[in-house]
């Protein structure tokens, strides 16, 4: 055959397509997210996600330990308080669960970058995002108890806050009451593009989180939807935002390309609980090749545009870099 171009040529051997290779991966990019509890010496594997724990405070050191010793250096906290309330008081408590693992996390491994979740819904009785009045949540105070989250985070000593309850303008709340209490250097990552996703499933599980009446839809983004993607990154942005997320990861690659050709900061996508059980449960069934379903997924959505990925995967991800499978 006549062919001038033959695309085969670059594919012959390993060197030539990792010199060729578009997309490059680096455990820099990584973010673990980790389970917090109270009590003493629990490590307790959360069911629906194999190999994934809730950590008390004096058993995450070895999980801190675990993250350096792989090359991940950040880590989202999420915390899960001994007790709830109609406010969700846990989440901006000064002696709170998350507000406590900071400190731990800043004495044991102070190189680890520590991002928090910010959100009221692990610590609220009803299980939803905000506070409530009567059957619907509430924005607008909501937003003053989220900032209030955000700032005593910041204070326990969190290197960057990530508000995940998708209020209106929580973004620019956050941003002027970190602003006030002296935190102006804090990085807001927002939880910008979040759909209602079953996805969230296993993760629900893991942080006792379910709503305890009817569901997220009336915050949290409808799944046909693209443009107002788009739409709610940009006002993220312009109210302060300095990064943007896109979750679920593997199911909205399609919103991580727009997202990222629309803003010009960076954009994190979020691989989340129900893609890691999936995973692992196809895997466990002996179906799939667990790492390298593990590498695709993530040289997925750093090609799809994301810099920064947040998976309970990081580890193994660290490792397929560290040994060439992907990266
Ligand atoms: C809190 C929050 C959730 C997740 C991250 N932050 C749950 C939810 O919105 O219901 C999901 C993470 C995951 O599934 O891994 N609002």
């Amino acid at each position: 055959m006549d062919l001038l171009q033959r695309s085969r040529r670059l594919r012959g051997t390993e060197t030539l397509r990792r010199m060729v290779r578009e997309t490059r991966v680096s455990a820099a990019s990584l973010i673990y997210p980790a389970f917090v509890c109270e009590g003493t010496g629990v490590k307790e594997e959360v069911p629906s996600m194999p190999r994934q724990f809730r950590w008390s405070l004096d058993t995450l050191p070895h999980k801190l330990e675990e993250l350096s010793n792989a090359g991940v250096n950040a880590i989202m906290l999420f915390g899960i308080p001994a007790e709830k309330d109609e406010v969700g008081s846990g989440a901006y408590a000064e002696d709170g669960i998350v507000q406590r693992a900071l400190e731990v996390c800043k004495r044991e491994a102070p190189q680890i970058y520590r991002i928090t979740d910010v959100c009221l819904c692990e610590y609220t009785s009803h299980g939803h995002c905000g506070m409530l009045a009567g059957d619907t949540v509430d924005n607008d105070p909501s937003v003053d108890l989220l900032a209030l989250t955000a700032v005593s985070h910041a204070a326990a000593g969190a290197d960057m806050v990530a508000p995940s309850d998708m209020m209106d303008g929580r973004v620019l709340g956050i941003r002027n009451a970190l602003d006030f209490a002296g935190f102006a250097h804090t990085p807001i990552m927002s939880y910008s593009v979040k759909y209602a996703s079953a996805f969230y499933g296993p993760f629900r599980e893991a942080a006792d989180s379910a709503p305890a009446f009817g569901d997220r839809r009336s915050y949290q983004m409808d799944v046909h939807n693209r443009r107002e993607g788009v739409k709610k990154a940009l006002q993220d942005v312009e109210q302060g935002a300095d990064i943007v997320m896109v979750k679920p990861a593997m199911s909205f690659l399609d919103l991580v390309r727009e997202v990222y050709d629309a803003v010009n900061v960076p954009v994190a996508a979020y691989s989340v609980s129900g893609e890691y059980a999936m995973v692992k449960a196809a895997a466990a069934a002996g179906w799939i090749d667990e790492r390298r379903i593990v590498g695709e997924m993530a040289a997925s959505a750093f090609r799809a545009g994301a810099s920064i990925y947040l998976t309970y995967y990081a580890e193994l991800i660290a490792k397929l870099i560290e040994e060439g499978e992907i990266g």
